[in-house]
């Protein structure tokens, strides 16, 4: 029997703790305490008789515990129990991309030296068992590019403006109403979440650690219907994109950002919440994992098969080789990485402004490839108008000169999204 201490009953603690009363998988498994922040609370959720406590001593410095399991949210805390967990020689499972994002070289390294397990199958799309195919299916490949669709809250968001033209605040709403985003949905619709679980994939697919804060990631908070709806008369579908590329000198090239996805790339049908990532690689050419990646019940369901492979002696010990322990990964310049892009300008409504505009790209070698001004009902004079463009293959160094020239020259804010390739 393997005894386990629990740090957190929110959504993804109380499911798990569910599972591990009613799933007969679980059998093995014996809950002993239970870590919340204020265990005077009535959790009707919970199994009745649920031992909680405050105090995180009575899990990380309890003797018959052999495992515990973080999922409180957060960095600090998290950090600070799970470090102490494997001081004492217990066996650590986190959901927390957070946690390992930021401070994983010292976890991993801690575990590794007193070889002790840390599953985190959880903390990367949840229920796609992405963790376990970098880990071992693929550990003799070598990858060369990896892409992935990792945030659920804002491919709801686009689904939702692409499929039914509903305005971004309207499916924002409806999103926090069905518990798809937070109150605050900033960290989610910013790419945030989404760079810290690219940051662990990069580390992970290219072995060597790559800390998701060096990651350049704007997300689709700017983006405006009439983007998602020209995009498609384009052939294109709007997606936030998690995307880790081999460069030259196996340097990294990293970032997360909405782009233009052609209709047949396989990420562009990955449709409300789902998460996948398609990974490139040498010998295998092309994989795709796509499925559940948040939520109580697929993350429970990774957590408990973490659970299972420690008590059954199968749990993942950390070696020196491990990518974490690895040094930090060298990344690319992005600005000088090519690419085609799309714009949206807001422009002056008056004669001579798209040679003005076509000017600032000509002087910077940037060649166009399309141009289009929709047409709006008659402004009052000094209004912008929207100008959307697209240009053919250039490095991002080139194109920021011209939307500063632009922006000298009056044009209003614009949307720039890089346009992707399949
Ligand atoms: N939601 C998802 O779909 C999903 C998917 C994969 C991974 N994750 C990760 O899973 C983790 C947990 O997420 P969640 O949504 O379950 O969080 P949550 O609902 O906010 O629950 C957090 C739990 O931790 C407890 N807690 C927080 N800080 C504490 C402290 N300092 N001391 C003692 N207890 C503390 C809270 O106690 P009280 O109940 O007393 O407040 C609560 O029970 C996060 O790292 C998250 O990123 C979530």
């Amino acid at each position: 029997m393997t005894t386990i201490g629990v740090a957190g009953a929110g959504s993804i603690g109380a499911s798990l703790i569910r599972l591990l009363h009613t799933s007969p998988a679980a059998r093995s498994l014996r809950l002993k305490t239970v870590l919340v922040r204020d265990a005077a609370r009535p959790r009707p959720e919970l199994p009745a008789g649920t031992p909680l406590t405050a105090c995180p001593a009575e899990l990380t410095d309890d003797p018959q515990i052999d495992v515990v399991v973080e999922l409180l949210g957060g960095v600090e805390e998290p950090f600070r129990i799970v470090s102490r967990a494997l001081s004492q020689g217990k066996a650590v499972v986190t959901a927390n991309k957070n946690l390992l994002a930021e401070r994983g070289p010292e976890l991993f390294a801690l575990a590794a030296e007193r070889r002790l397990p840390l599953g985190y199958e959880a903390s990367v799309c949840a229920g796609i068992p992405i963790i376990r195919t970098l880990e071992e299916a693929l550990r003799a490949e070598r990858i060369t590019a990896l892409e992935g669709i990792l945030n659920g809250t804002s491919n709801y968001l686009l689904t939702r403006m692409s499929e039914e033209r509903a305005a971004y605040a309207q499916c924002l709403a409806d999103a926090q109403r069905l518990g798809l985003a937070e109150p605050d949905p900033t960290y989610d619709v910013s790419g945030q979440d989404a760079a810290c679980k690219a940051g662990i994939l990069a580390t992970l697919a290219f072995g060597a650690y790559v800390d998701c804060r060096r990651l350049p990631v704007t997300g689709i908070d700017g983006l405006g219907l009439e983007d998602v709806r020209q995009a498609e008369v384009m052939g294109y579908r709007i997606k936030l994109v998690a995307a880790v590329r081999r460069a030259a000198g196996d340097r990294v090239d990293a970032e997360v950002a909405a782009v233009l996805l052609p209709l047949q790339h396989p990420l562009a049908s990955i449709r409300m919440e789902c998460n996948a990532v398609r990974i490139e690689s040498e010998g295998l050419g092309e994989t795709l994992l796509a499925g559940k990646g948040a939520g109580p019940a697929p993350t429970g369901v990774s957590l408990l098969a973490d659970l299972l492979d420690i008590a059954a002696g199968r749990g993942r010990i950390p070696t020196d080789g491990h990518p974490f322990l690895a040094g930090a990964a060298e990344l690319a310049d992005r600005q000088a990485s090519a690419a085609r892009y799309y714009l949206r300008l807001a422009v002056a409504d008056r004669p001579g402004t798209l040679a003005q505009v076509a000017g600032c790209f000509a002087s910077q070698g940037i060649s166009l490839a399309s141009v289009l001004q929709p047409e709006v009902p008659e402004l009052a004079g000094g209004s912008l108008v929207p100008l959307i463009l697209t240009t053919h293959s250039t490095d991002r160094r080139r194109l920021d000169l011209v939307l500063a020239a632009l922006s000298a020259a009056g044009c209003g804010r614009s949307v720039v999204l890089r346009i992707g390739e399949h």
